[in-house]
This record gives structure tokens, sequence and C-alpha cells, in this order.
């Protein structure tokens, strides 16, 4: 080693091999490493937005080793032979380079090793087919349309090079953010390291420690950035399928959903409503007058998302490929002439988004949408997507500035497409927020977007997959995210359907949409019993949107997804990394949903630690068990978790239309400590940054037997007039007190799905299932108030 520098967080230096190493100390739990053959780059990235912190670390040096000390944790760089390595405090291994490995090169690709430790797993690295626990097991990161993938497969859409480690009792992530092909290899056909490299560019990761993942989840977005709030409408269920058309087609559908009583918020325009899959224009035969539609759909409370792809089609006379190539932002061939690939409209170019000018265009062009009275972009096959799948490397982009190929700019482009919607919408409506949805993506892509999972297939295993995909999405920085309710190839049989549309209630974008040619994909193509089990969860849906909207603004602070897998509270329990239990998830933190194939009569669960209660019965399970549980085929099996805090609101057939003035907050009791950040505001502007909302957080303390209401902060004023505490488990409290005045409870029954099915082939009503709850109504005049039991 030489050249040693020490300059504040900072060390640069030189090994004997004339790689060039730069590491800096981001905060006390976040390490970054840089290494190259050549001098480092100047510092350009679009995933990381943060800045180094100012930080207490010292750093000191002998002759064999150079040690970072931080408040959380000490990090050692080892001088000969070099080696980076970090410990806890207390001096236990969190993760080091493999001895002998370390950091290499072979032609321009480079690699780090770290040391297999004894029973690691990890989780993570986004939207990747298998287990929830990645040991064993080597995955690309290469964004392809993966047209109907195999559960197996192996790279799908998207880049997200960030994986935490679990052992010995602790936890860790490693961020590589290098867009380059990367591979990352978690003991795949070898027993000796976990490693990750990439085709080309830097080796250039953060390394971050901290006790609970929770924290780790934070610390990576604050990195990489988080969600910004989502338009409240897109919380609601959305019908989508390739295509409907034309407009009759579409009221068509809305009005079915108005008049069965499913409720509904978004309807999506896939890519028939372009003449000739010419992007910025309409069929005017099919959509005569798409402001007129959108306003009507608007009057009925839909908001109409469309789909857009980046191919612009190569005619003469068509406006935006002649504004395109006036402004000169196609991608190109290094002699100049603009890369030409295949896709819906033909031939076409493809805008380079990973420039300034191309993503000026864009933003342009989309005013034309935005004129219409669009809600929503659904940005496509921007892998890129092109027939052939194979598009040149010599492709150039401009990368902000740092001109590169394909090679590098492919993984990030789809993000910067993404991005130029984003920025687009916010330019066009300043003051409205709009959906932004996206197939391809790169770490940061939350920023400006939601991701789903592509083209999946009708089929059990992937609607569990699917699952899992979303859940490890949320590991890896994406909060909100989606998978085609139903599949998208092939048909779904009834049962599927059926149980698909139960799940799809549970997860962040709440989408059903199918392939063209595949059997209709509304809930009553599947008949009315299936009907009448949409119609339930979906109204479900809709009164817990305020629960759900609350964990979509911890989504916005913190970062913590909607979908948990259970790594993230329980990451040491073995049991939640058993493949039987492995797609189980706490949406939110409340509930713990059990995913099962369709058709099962009985299913295996597991419940970890702690005490459970069965959402539809009241029945309490104990944790930290395995259990056998019948299923019924109209009710998904779900659980809340002790002491939740669960606000719901009356059923409502869109987010637009009023619930009652009564917020009622379901309390379950526990034995541990619990509190919730309860978040109401406009739901479609950004007023909230400006103190346009209204927050509070309520607690449960079992040791105080008090519930605790805090003072409200932000300036909104509540929809709510008044909030009903439901209490569950709270067996024989007759009397509690409000602000220590004794008050006595109402009897009241809780009911969640109601009724649980209209649809009675014997003719025999259906009882009202449910059970006896108590609860006591409390105005909500924003000040504080403690009810203790
Ligand atoms: C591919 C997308 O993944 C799919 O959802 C869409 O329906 C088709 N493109 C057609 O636009």
């Amino acid at each position: 080693m030489r050249n040693v520098t020490i300059n504040g967080q900072n060390i640069t230096l030189t090994t004997d091999q004339n790689i060039q190493v730069a590491i800096a100390v981001y905060s006390p739990t976040v390490v970054r490493v840089r290494m190259d053959k050549q001098p480092l780059a100047a510092d350009f990235s679009y995933a990381v937005i943060a800045k180094p912190a100012q930080t207490k670390a010292s750093i000191t040096q002998t002759d064999t080793d150079i040690t970072i000390t931080t408040d959380s944790l000490t990090a050692r760089v080892l001088k000969s032979p070099f080696a980076v390595a970090f410990f806890t405090k207390g001096g236990k291994v969190i993760n080091q380079d493999e001895e002998g490995l370390t950091t290499s090169w072979i032609g321009e690709e480079v690699t780090t090793y770290k040391k297999m430790q004894e029973g690691e797993r990890f989780i993570g690295l986004g939207e990747k087919t298998g287990g929830l626990d990645r040991r064993g097991s080597g995955y690309t990161n290469w964004n392809t349309d993966a047209f109907g993938y195999r559960s197996d497969q192996d790279p799908l859409y998207t880049t997200f090079p960030f994986y935490i480690g679990i052992h010995s009792g602790l936890n860790y992530g490693i961020f590589m953010d290098n867009s380059y092909q990367s591979d990352f290899n978690f003991g795949a056909s070898n027993n000796r390291f976990s490693s990750f490299g990439a085709q080309g560019g830097e080796m250039d990761y953060y390394f971050i420690y901290h006790t609970q993942l929770t924290d780790i989840i934070r610390s990576y977005t604050d990195l990489t950035g988080r969600m910004d709030l989502p338009p409240l409408w897109s919380l609601g269920y959305q019908q989508n399928r390739y295509s409907y058309y034309p407009e009759t087609e579409v009221y068509r559908i809305a009005q079915t959903l108005r008049e069965k009583k499913i409720p509904a918020d978004g309807i999506t325009l896939d890519i028939h409503y372009m003449d000739a899959y010419k992007l910025f224009t309409w069929d005017k035969s099919r959509f005569g007058d798409p402001l007129a539609m959108n306003k009507k759909l608007k009057d009925m409370g839909f908001k109409t998302t469309v789909i857009v792809d980046p191919g612009i089609k190569v005619e003469d006379n068509y406006g935006a490929y002649e504004r395109g190539k006036k402004d000169n932002i196609f991608l190109k061939y290094h002699d100049g002439r603009n890369y030409t690939g295949e896709v819906w409209p033909g031939w076409t170019h493809f805008p380079d988004f990973t420039s300034e000018q191309g993503r000026e265009w864009w933003k342009k062009e989309l005013k034309f949408f935005s004129d219409t009275g669009v809600d929503g972009f659904w940005n496509d096959m921007n892998e890129i997507a092109t027939w052939g799948q194979k598009m040149p490397h010599n492709v150039l982009f401009d990368f902000d500035g740092h001109p590169t190929t394909n090679k590098e700019g492919h993984n990030v482009y789809g993000m910067q497409m993404a991005r130029a919607s984003y920025e687009g919408a916010r330019q066009h409506s300043p003051n409205k927020r709009t959906f932004l949805l996206s197939r391809a993506g790169y770490s940061g892509s939350q920023r400006y977007t939601a991701i789903w999972t592509g083209d999946n297939r009708a089929e059990d295993n992937h609607m569990l997959l699917g699952i899992r995909l979303m859940n490890s999405l949320g590991v890896s920085g994406v909060a909100f995210s989606a998978m085609d309710i139903g599949g998208f190839t092939g048909n779904p049989s009834v049962e599927l359907y059926s149980r698909w549309i139960q799940l799809g209630a549970f997860t962040p974008y709440f989408r059903n949409h199918t392939a063209v040619n595949t059997k209709s994909s509304e809930p009553w193509a599947y008949g009315e019993e299936v009907t009448e089990i949409a119609r339930n969860f979906i109204s479900l849906r809709y009164k817990l949107i305020p629960y759900i909207y609350s964990n979509f603004y911890e989504a916005s602070q913190t970062g913590q997804p909607l979908m948990r897998t259970l790594a993230i509270d329980y990451t040491h329990d073995p049991n939640v990394y058993n493949r039987e239990f492995d797609s189980q998830y706490q949406f939110g933190k409340a509930f713990l949903i059990m995913p099962f194939e369709s058709g099962k009569q009985y299913g295996k669960v597991y419940f970890p630690k702690g005490k459970w209660y069965n959402l539809f019965t009241g029945e309490v399970e104990q944790g930290g068990q395995e259990k056998l549980i019948g299923i019924q085929y109209n009710k998904l099996p779900i659980y809340v978790k002790e002491s939740s805090i669960i606000p719901i609101q009356s059923l409502v057939q869109h987010t637009g239309e009023k619930p009652t003035d009564t917020l009622t907050v379901h309390v379950y009791k526990g034995d541990v400590s619990n509190s919730f950040v309860y978040y109401e505001d406009d739901g479609e502007s950004y007023d909230y940054e400006n103190g346009g909302y209204y927050k509070r957080t309520i607690q449960y303390d079992p040791r105080r037997k008090a519930i605790t209401f805090d003072q409200v902060e932000g300036n909104f004023t509540s929809n709510f007039n008044n909030i009903k505490v439901v209490l569950h488990g709270f067996i024989g409290t007759k009397k509690v007190k409000l602000n220590s005045k004794n008050q006595s409870l109402a009897k009241d029954f809780a009911s969640f799905l109601e009724p649980i099915s209209r649809f009675d082939p014997q003719g025999v009503a259906n009882p009202l299932e449910g059970y006896e709850v108590q609860s006591l109504v409390v105005k909500n005049d924003k000040n504080r108030f403690t009810i203790n039991f």
C-alpha cells in the first residue's frame, strides 16, 4: 500500500498493484469503498443522492492496518495483502473480504469476494426469483424483457444491486452502485465466498450496518431516496387489460364496476389507444375525444393511466419523430446515425433519457397527455425491449455528460425514462400528484415511480412468486410495487383468480391486468361467486385506506415497504426462511398475510413470536409455532398482530367519495408496546410540503394500560369529526378512563367482510360474520387524549 492519505472522513491509497482505493465514511453506519485500476473517476451516480454527513469518525494507522472507528462500527483495512473487514464495537466480524481473493479483476470485470460466514443468509436484490433466502444461488442484473418468465428465471426487468446479509445475530447491507451487467454469488457452486461484481466500471460499494433491518432499509433509502406520497386514488383498485378500446368499452367497464358495487379508482389504457402504436397520438376512431372521455370518467370517480413506450416510430411527418430528429435526442451509434430497433410500431428510435436534452424533449411531449386529463403514466418496454432482445453494445448513451455505451447505460435507461415522466408530470401539473409505474428500474427508481413485476403467468406458483418478488423489492427500497393480478399470460382458473384478487387487496398497487387475447379479467367474468368475493375484498381494501395511506407516509419518510417479508421483523428466526413459509408477509406492521395456492383446503402456516388475532373471528393464535389451518375459498387467511393499531373508514366506491365522518381505530390487546403514525392529507396535491397534513402518533402501552392519541401536527382539517376506538381482546373490560374520567364502553360488533358472501346458492342467508367487541367514540378535536383500560 502506498500514498495513504487520511483526510477527515476519507482515506485514499494505492495498492502495490496500482489499484486506486477511496474509502469514505458516509455516516456512523455507512462506509463507502471505491476501487479501480485507473484513477477514480469524478463521482457520478444515478442512484445515490446522499452526500457524506459530518461524522465523528476516528481514523488511525499502524504499519499493518488502517482502522476506522465510528459510534456504530469498526472498519479495518489490512495493508498486506489489501483487505477490508467490518466489526461491531464489541469486535464481532460483521463482514470481511475473503482473504486471497478480496477485490480482483478479470479483464474489465471487477468482483469483490466476501468470506462466507457461518450460517450466513442473504435477502434482497429486488425483483429476483427463488426463495426469500438467496444462499446457494447466483443472480445477474441485466434489465430484460422477460415475457411470460419461468418462475426461476433470471434476470428479469430491473436491477437493484442491494442485498442484506444475515448471520450470528448480526445483519448488514451492501449496495454496489455500478450499472454495468452485474453478478452476485451467494455461495452458488462454491462454499467459500459471497461475491458481487460487474462487467466494467469501478468497484463502488456502500457497507451499511445496523442491528435492525428497518434501519438498514432506512440507511439504504437515505442513500438512494424514497418515494413521494402517492396520489390517494392510486391506492384504490385499478382495472386493466391489454387493451380496453374503444371508449364505449372503457365506459362499460367503469359503469359495470359501479353497478356491481365493486369499488375502483383507475382504468388503464394499454397500447391500442394509440394510432398504429405511435406514441403521443390517439387512435381517433377508437377515442374520438380523449379530453371529454377522461372528464366523463373523472365524473364517475375514475382516473386514467396511459401506457407510454420509449420507441418512437421512424416515419416521415409523424410529429414526435420529426421533433425528436430536430432536437437530436435519439440514441446513436458512434458514427452519428440513430440506433433503430423494432418494437410495436415497427422500426423505432429511442430517446436518450440519460441526456438532459432527451429528458427535456420527453417532458415537452408529455404535455400532450396532461392536456387530455390523463392522471398516470405507465412506463413500459423500457429495459429497452426490442424484438430480437439483443440491443447492440455499441449504442452510445450520454450518461449525463459521461459518454458511455449500452453496456453501462442499459440498466439505468428505464429509471431515467421514469424520471423524465415524473419530472414532466410535475412540470405540467405542478400541484397535482401523478401516478407513475415502470417495468424497468435501477436503485433509486423509487424516487420517481412504482415498479410492477411484468408479464407473469396465470399460475399458482406465479402468484406466490409475485409476492416474494414484491417482498424482495420492499427490502430493496421499492415500497410501491405491483404484480398483474390474475396473471398476464394464460387464463387463471376460477379458484386462482379468486385467491389472487383476495391477495391483491393486500399489495401496494392493486391492479388487475391480462394480456391481449386472454379471457376477460374483470371479476364478473369469473361468475357471481367470484364477483362477490372480489367485492368483499376490494371493499375491505377501501375501508383500510386510512391505514394503507399512513403506511405510504411511513414509506415516504423512512423507506419501509408496505409488504414486509417476515425477515424484516423476525430476522433471526430460521422458520421465516423455510420454503414452506417464506411467502408469508406483513402488510404494514399489523397484518400477517398467509398466501396459499388456490384450491388448498388445508395449509401449514408459521406464526412468528407474539400473539396473532384471526381477522375474521378474533380468535388468538400463539406465536412461535407452525400450525395446520383450514383455508376457506372465499377468505384469505389474515391475522392481526397483538397491540396493533388499525385506522379504517366507512366503505366508499372510490377514494374521491367522502366516507362518513367517523374514523374507526381498531386496537388489539397485547403484551408489547406499539405505536402507529396516523397520516392524512388531501391525497392529491403537494400542499403537504407546506404543512397541509394531519398527523398524530397513536400509542399502545400495555405497561401503563394506556392508548394515547398524541396532539395533532399539521394544519389540514381531518375528514373525520369523530374517532371511534374499537377494542379487541379486552375481555371483561367494561369501563375505561378517558383523560382520567370514567367512561363506559359500548357493545360493538367487528366484521371485516360485510357480509362475508351474499352469493348463496342454497338460498340460505349467510349470517353476518364477526364477533363482539367494545368501543368508545371521542371527538376528533386535535388534542391529545388517553384511554386507560
Ligand atoms: C408489455 C407489458 O409488460 C404488458 O403489461 C403490456 O400489456 C404489453 N407490453 C402491451 O403494452
